[in-house]
């Protein structure tokens, strides 16, 4: 999402006359677009702005701080003498940047617009992307589901969709410029909906583009998915049958407690549905170990459902306190550091494990690829991505960015397949 941000701010400036640089020495203004949603992501920030102060040293450059820190931390981030910032731009203020800067420089006043709108989506800026064969798409912003552990609703507000006319076009324009690839982004991207039109039209609609070969989203909400929807996945042929199903918890009064309105066994059963409805799909999650009173027994109701659902890969988290969460307010961080990390460990080797069984049952199919990287780059290969959007290494060849060819899967670890090309190029 700050990916896509980042290029709505870059079409933003540069309407505004200014030009972006590819070595930040070379910048008059650094802007740092961050995240909130674990601890260690503020950590970096701070980090990177004073090196680059240091670097910088006795030479003129703005430094300023957008996207959720911004909104999270504004007077903290404003008032700290040793980061010296010149702006603080929170998410649903970028079109006010050009006018904030101007003010920075004529009045050298600290800059910051933090407010947060319930209608702004930038539907109306066309993102300045970077040549590829993928591009972002957001279609919704915010959230309003306020998971207990979760600081993006209080830093990216409530929940709004763009029209489904405006998204269709900015993906006609995208299919024009040759990308292949859209990839709709939401904070809770299924509950899209405008006026009478929810997430299953949206797809369908795109899907309607002729050039756009796939589509993908990011991320869902569990409580999100209705049949229309399990059903639009698993037969449009180009939505990709690839599901990225946060869990966070297995534990039915854990998963209460983070305020997250399914039970493990609800959990399973959604698994089955899209996995019955196509037999194929890959599904990855999200799952948050040693959130407040979470037992050992409690942490066993994660393993098991990790075991039963058999995803394709897991991001597994620490638990981490964020500011202004319900969890922060009324629930004490008492699972201990060692106990995250055993949990934590445990958990990435019975993952790891699963998902070189979930490749392996991949070996000997042939399959569509699209090349998203042609160069050997440090002893890596050149690779693709599967429908299911796992990465297809491939040995040797000329490739071009953005072909589709068909490969025969001939090895498996746990993070990728390894590929070899077929007779069948499939342009
Ligand atoms: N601590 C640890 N992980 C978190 N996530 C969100 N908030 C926290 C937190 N306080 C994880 C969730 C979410 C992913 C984007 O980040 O698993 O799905
Ligand atoms: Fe955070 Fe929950 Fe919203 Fe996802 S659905 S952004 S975890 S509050």
């Amino acid at each position: 999402m700050n990916e896509s941000d980042s290029e709505i701010v870059r079409a933003i400036m540069t309407a505004a006359g200014y030009s972006f640089v590819t070595e930040e020495a070379e910048a008059d203004i650094v802007m740092l677009n961050t995240c909130s949603v674990r601890e260690n992501a503020h950590r970096k920030v701070y980090g990177n702005i004073h090196e680059i102060r240091h670097r910088r040293e006795g030479k003129p450059v703005l430094i300023g701080v957008l996207g959720c820190m911004a909104t999270g931390l504004r007077k903290e981030l404003l008032e700290n003498k040793s980061l010296s910032l010149d702006f603080v731009v929170g998410p649903d203020s970028y079109k006010r940047l050009p006018e904030i800067l101007r003010s920075v420089q004529e009045e050298h006043l600290q800059g910051f617009d933090v407010t947060l709108s319930e209608f702004e989506t930038y539907s109306d800026v066309y993102p300045s992307r970077k040549e590829g064969v993928n591009a972002w798409v957001s279609v919704m912003r915010g959230c309003n589901n306020f998971c207990s552990f979760c600081i993006v609703p209080f830093t990216r507000g409530r929940e709004r969709s763009r029209p489904v006319v405006n998204i269709v076009d900015e993906v006609k324009r995208l299919a024009d410029e040759g990308f292949k690839q859209v990839t709709l982004l939401g904070q809770n991207v299924n509950s899209y909906r405008h006026d009478n039109h929810d997430f299953a039209v949206l797809l369908d609609e795109v899907s309607k583009v002729s050039g756009i070969r796939r589509i993908r989203f990011t991320s869902p909400h569990p409580k999100d998915f209705p049949e229309n929807l399990i059903q639009m996945i698993a037969q449009n042929p180009k939505v990709c049958k690839q599901v990225h199903l946060p869990l966070q918890a297995g534990n039915d009064r854990v998963l209460a407690e983070m305020n997250r309105n399914y039970t493990g066994e609800e959990f399973i059963d959604l698994a089955a549905r899209l996995r019955r409805a196509h037999p194929g799909l890959c599904l990855s999650t999200d799952i948050i170990i040693g959130f407040p009173t979470e037992s050992d027994t409690d942490f066993e109701d994660t393993v098991r459902v990790v075991k039963e659902v058999q995803f394709d890969s897991a991001f597994i988290f620490k638990y981490s306190v964020r500011p202004n969460t319900q969890a922060a307010r009324d629930m004490k961080d008492d699972v201990s550091e060692e106990k995250k990390t055993g949990r934590i460990i445990r958990l990435n080797m019975i993952q790891t494990d699963i998902s070189l069984e979930r490749n392996k049952l991949q070996v000997g199919q042939i399959q569509e690829i699209m090349i998203e990287q042609t160069e050997r780059v440090k002893g890596g290969a050149a690779y693709g991505r599967n429908d299911a959007n796992k990465i297809v290494a491939l040995p040797h060849g000329e490739f071009i960015l953005g072909q589709f060819l068909n490969v025969c899967i001939i090895r498996a670890t746990p993070h990728q397949l390894k590929g070899e090309c077929t007779a069948t190029a499939n342009l």
